[in-house]
């Protein structure tokens, strides 16, 4: 694995390559990002990983300066994932002078659920997202589905803006409890940790009443919360949305019943964690993002 840390250092070995297939990374790294690096390498002529914590999509409050920046285990995991390029440009190289100009997202997309609670975090991100993708200029660019607002975000960014980049979304890796990973999971102790388990619980309980016929969402979702906070968690949003937009379903929105996400997003002490699941009015239809077997089982209760 080559290592660029400036743009001058990652154009130079990218040069021989047409088709880079790129992972954008905030590093601490998990088996969901080295999922996203393996499929990279089935796409791309070279594979491409960019570790930068970005500063842009950080609320002052937040946890930017303990994020948990892990370089040695990263670089050991990226190599052992086939990696063939790491791009950790240090931020005076990605922003060597303030980054004035910032790409504004749709805010009927980006300002609900996750913009609604982190004013700016879209910003943050598609303005990164844009820079990392014309330092790596990638055929192709992988993103979780854990983060789903954001890859919706992103492919938006992408299709607006004629960017010539396919994006690819790839399911949630989950751990054996059904937890989604996450680089913040590292935060929980291990109380909180088996606790944390109620989130994707909870959707999945949020899923299949409404697979079961139910269509007073916002008692449905009030029920969720209330169960969660009962429980000590700080919910911020569990909601029923449509695939499409991420707004809720017209009572009459027949095709919108038929195609919808699950989103939540709850403090667990300090520690925010977010989940979804695609789920469907029709039943029998609900189904999680991620679809390893043993643990879509264990979260429906049947295992
Ligand atoms: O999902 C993340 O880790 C970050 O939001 C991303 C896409 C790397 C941009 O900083």
């Amino acid at each position: 694995m080559q290592i660029a840390r400036s743009v001058s250092d990652l154009r130079a070995l990218l040069a021989p390559y047409r088709a880079p297939a790129f992972v954008a990374t905030m590093g601490n790294l998990h088996d969901g990002h080295i999922a996203l690096l393996h499929r990279a390498r089935d796409l791309g002529d070279v594979s491409v990983a960019s570790i930068f914590v970005n500063r842009l999509q950080f609320l002052p409050h937040e946890d930017f300066d303990s994020y948990p920046r892990t370089w040695d285990q990263d670089c050991a995991r990226l190599e052992a994932a086939g990696c063939d390029v790491l791009f950790a440009p240090r931020e005076a190289d990605l922003y060597p002078e303030p980054q004035t100009f910032k790409v504004q997202p749709d805010p009927a997309l980006a300002d609900i659920l996750e913009g609604h609670y982190r004013p700016g975090f879209f910003t943050g991100v598609c303005t990164v997202v844009l820079k990392l993708f014309n330092c790596v200029q990638p055929r192709h660019a992988l993103f979780g589905q854990k983060d789903y607002q954001q890859l919706m975000v992103v492919r938006r960014m992408v299709q607006q803006l004629a960017l010539p980049i396919e994006i690819v979304g790839a399911q949630t890796e989950r751990a054996a409890d059904g937890l989604a990973l996450s680089s913040r999971n590292g935060y929980l102790d291990a109380a909180a940790r088996a606790e944390a388990v109620q989130l994707p619980l909870a959707l999945r309980a949020l899923a299949d009443a409404v697979s079961g016929g139910r269509r007073d969402l916002e008692a449905l979702e009030g029920e969720a919360m209330q169960a969660l906070a009962a429980r000590g968690w700080k919910p911020d949003y569990l909601t029923v949305r449509k695939r499409g937009d991420l707004l809720p379903p017209a009572a009459d929105d027949d095709a919108g019943w038929h195609s919808l996400v699950v989103l939540g997003a709850a403090r667990l002490g300090a520690t925010r964690l977010i989940d979804n699941l695609e789920a469907s009015a029709h039943p029998q239809a609900t189904h999680f993002v991620s679809s390893p077997t043993p643990h879509r089982g264990r979260l429906a209760g049947s295992a």
